[in-house]
């Protein structure tokens, strides 16, 4: 087998999810607009994919930060399909909506399952770079599994600071052992970037979000999204049947270092009081 995610070269965000987006969206059977892990146990990959989203923002809630006015400005760094946008938009019904995505395909999508709903905007670029972002203010930012792969994190906090956000909210796969990553190929293209909780607390923190709280919720991600993985039948699979084999590969080692606490998936919130 030709591990495609193995070999690639210049393994950045843009070319992985090129590479994988297709598979995500055929892993449960009808099709996912979701791109996370998930929380189990559910019933199948959709649901506890929405559920995740549904807990991001519930724990988005309990930061001190937290501050739901009548209508708040809302950046989601990396919104993948755009099933993120209709769950946000169930809790929060005013929120002006922004999603800001690397991945042309993923956003074309997102706007036609939106198609309709008010005050919803997606911009095409990288969060690293400025020129793609909306002029706006932004009073509030989420990233579900997408902040991870930014390289300069603190950079980025500095930036939505200084655009007016004063809460950050973040699910994320964090390494805190970077040897796991270096010695496995199949991580790297993923995980490259991400780092460990002290790490990213510290970034939060030198760019002015003092108040920083988060909730490890490892063993309720990976030990359910692998099984999830390894009960996808390849023969009915409509997706790339290798990347679903290096998912399997990957996401089965993942959930045992998890186990040791080499890789963690957690729930950040990162406020500035006022
Ligand atoms: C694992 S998917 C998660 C998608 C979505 N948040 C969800 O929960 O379904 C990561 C997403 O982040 C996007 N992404 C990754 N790196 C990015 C970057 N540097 N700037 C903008 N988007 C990025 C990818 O295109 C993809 O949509």
């Amino acid at each position: 087998m030709i591990d495609i995610l193995k070999n690639l070269s210049n393994d950045d965000a843009g070319t992985y999810y090129r590479l994988t987006e297709d598979a995500y969206f055929h892993l449960d059977p009808v099709t996912t607009p979701f791109m996370n892990l998930g929380i189990w146990p559910a019933k199948n990959i959709l649901v506890a994919q929405h559920d995740l989203v549904r807990e991001v923002l519930a724990f988005a809630e309990s930061s001190s930060a937290f501050r739901l006015g009548s209508k708040f400005t809302l950046l989601e760094i990396g919104p993948g399909w755009g099933g993120g946008q209709q769950v946000i938009r169930e809790r929060w019904p005013d929120v002006v909506y922004h999603g800001l995505n690397c991945s042309k395909r993923q956003i074309e999508y997102a706007q036609i399952i939106t198609e309709g709903s008010q005050n919803t905007h997606f911009h095409l670029g990288f969060a690293e770079d400025l020129e793609s972002w909306p002029k706006v203010r932004i009073d509030m930012a989420i990233g579900i599994e997408s902040v991870l792969h930014v390289t300069d994190k603190k950079l980025l906090y500095s930036r939505l600071r200084a655009h007016g956000v004063n809460q950050i909210t973040l699910a994320e796969i964090l390494v805190e052992d970077q040897a796991v990553v270096n010695s496995n190929p199949l991580f790297r293209p993923s995980l490259r970037n991400t780092a460990s909780l002290d790490q990213y607390k510290s970034d939060f923190i030198a760019a002015g979000f003092h108040d920083v709280s988060h909730v490890d919720i490892s063993t309720r991600v990976f030990p359910g999204w692998a099984e999830a993985l390894a009960a996808v039948e390849p023969g009915k699979f409509k997706g790339n049947s290798r990347i679903l084999r290096q998912f399997c590969s990957s996401y089965s080692k993942i959930a045992a270092l998890a186990e040791s606490g080499k890789i963690k998936y957690v729930l950040i919130n990162a406020g500035v009081n006022s």
